[in-house]
């Protein structure tokens, strides 16, 4: 399990990316942080789009931040918003990090401090992985 120290450490960093989420569409803005294996932390904010499709949520911003830097394994990932309650990532964010990290915990604050946590498995019981292409 997580050293509470290190929790910490990365719900700051989240909270710092979220600072720099581009949101003026939806007004929700997204921090996340990455803990990779070598105890390396990586961020992403969500970024928006005036097409809204062409917008990225900050799990997948963290995510191919960390893949550019050489990161390929994650323990944690932390999530903090400015919702009321806390919010897991979306089904698409919890397909992007199966394909790395089946077995990552994720963490989420909401504004008010109040948190969840969630296994990646828990989030998504039956996911499509590389494996599931082996039939081919
Ligand atoms: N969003 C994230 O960045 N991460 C999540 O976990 C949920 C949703 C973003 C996408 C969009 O910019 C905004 O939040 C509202 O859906």
């Amino acid at each position: 399990m997580i050293a509470s120290n290190q929790l910490q450490a990365l719900r700051a960093a989240a909270a710092a990316a979220m600072q720099h989420a581009y949101a003026p569409y939806s007004q929700f803005r997204v921090g996340a942080a990455l803990l990779c294996l070598d105890g390396t932390i990586v961020t992403g904010c969500n970024v928006e789009n005036s097409s809204y499709p062409a917008g990225g949520c900050a799990e997948r911003g963290a995510l191919a931040a960390a893949i550019v830097a050489g990161h390929r394994d994650f323990t944690n990932v932390v999530v903090v918003t400015e919702a009321e309650d806390p919010t897991p990532p979306c089904g698409i964010c919890r397909q992007a990090l199966v394909e790395f990290s089946p077995a990552i915990v994720v963490t989420s604050y909401a504004a008010s401090g109040a948190d969840a946590q969630w296994t990646l498995a828990e989030l998504l019981p039956h996911p499509f992985t590389p494996q599931s292409l082996h039939h081919l």
